[in-house]
């Protein structure tokens, strides 16, 4: 029996388990009431409220756009379509880098206004003693190393990080720092797939991948580009499940050319 099948809620000590026991963890993004229960009771074990939301929901280029208030009004729309799934959600761009006291304080806010069970950031020591504080207060923390999208001006590019040694090493020593600090999981975005099985294997920690390979203890997608909603957005690292695209595309037209040919509504949709 798998850990996953076994548990009536998943917790960061379900997600523990099930590294020990070499079960792979799942999650992936959502950002409203209908899907999050739809991917709830198809048995997800991690739903992220990501700032992702920035680029999917918003239509925003990059995430650094998303307020704290717009995670929450996400985060809490989230919350109230599930029941068994453990629940992160991204702190936004601006709302943890300039001090522990104001990092807390934006966990709180999301801890407190959307019933979430955790939050997530992006970085290593940069942001380490941001990561303590939240700890310290009772919030699990979900770290996030690799490809970090909010500093994405800083990169340049979305290309695979880490690929050169010094950047390798700093993320190795990053990875180490974050569970030191207390994270329950951390998110590996865009490395080699050899460097994420040593920072796994390295870690009592589960660590979740996109983009990272095969040797994570989980795997994450945002959930509109493997339902396919989004498919101008093709990297090599995801699989897309469906083509709702053409499939939402195809259901519109059919609409149209029936209430046009005044087929809908027929005498049995109207009262
Ligand atoms: O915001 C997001 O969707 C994320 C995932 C890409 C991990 O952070």
């Amino acid at each position: 029996m798998s850990v996953n099948k076994e548990i009536k809620k998943v917790t960061t000590n379900t997600l523990l388990k099930m590294k020990a026991a070499g079960e792979k963890i799942s999650m992936l993004t959502a950002y409203d009431f209908s899907f999050a229960r739809i991917i709830d009771a198809a048995g997800i074990d991690i739903i992220l409220v990501g700032d992702s939301a920035s680029n999917v929901m918003a239509g925003h280029e990059t995430t650094l756009p998303i307020t704290l208030d717009q995670m929450i009004y996400h985060a809490s729309s989230v919350i109230r379509g599930i029941d068994r799934c453990l629940v992160v959600v991204d702190l936004p761009f601006g709302s943890y880098q300039s001090n522990p006291d104001i990092a807390l304080a934006s966990a709180v806010r999301i801890m407190k206004e959307t019933g979430a069970h955790s939050i997530k950031l992006e970085g290593g020591e940069e942001v380490i003693d941001s990561i303590k504080r939240i700890v310290a207060a009772g919030i699990p923390v979900m770290g996030h190393l690799g490809l970090t999208p909010q500093s994405i001006y800083k990169f340049g590019t979305y290309t695979v990080r880490a690929k050169e040694e010094e950047e390798a090493n700093k993320l190795r020593r990053d990875a180490k720092l974050l569970e030191e600090a207390g994270c329950f999981a951390i998110v590996l975005e865009k490395i080699p797939a050899q460097l994420a099985k040593e920072v796994s294997e390295n870690l009592h920690i589960p660590t979740i991948g996109i983009g990272a390979g095969m040797y994570c203890d989980g795997q994450v997608l945002v959930m509109h580009d493997m339902l396919g909603i989004n498919t101008e957005f093709k990297p090599r690292f995801l699989r897309q499940y469906l083509n709702l695209h053409d499939q939402v595309t195809n259901a519109v037209q059919q609409y149209i050319k029936d209430v046009k040919k005044k087929d809908f509504p027929n005498e049995q949709e109207q009262y």
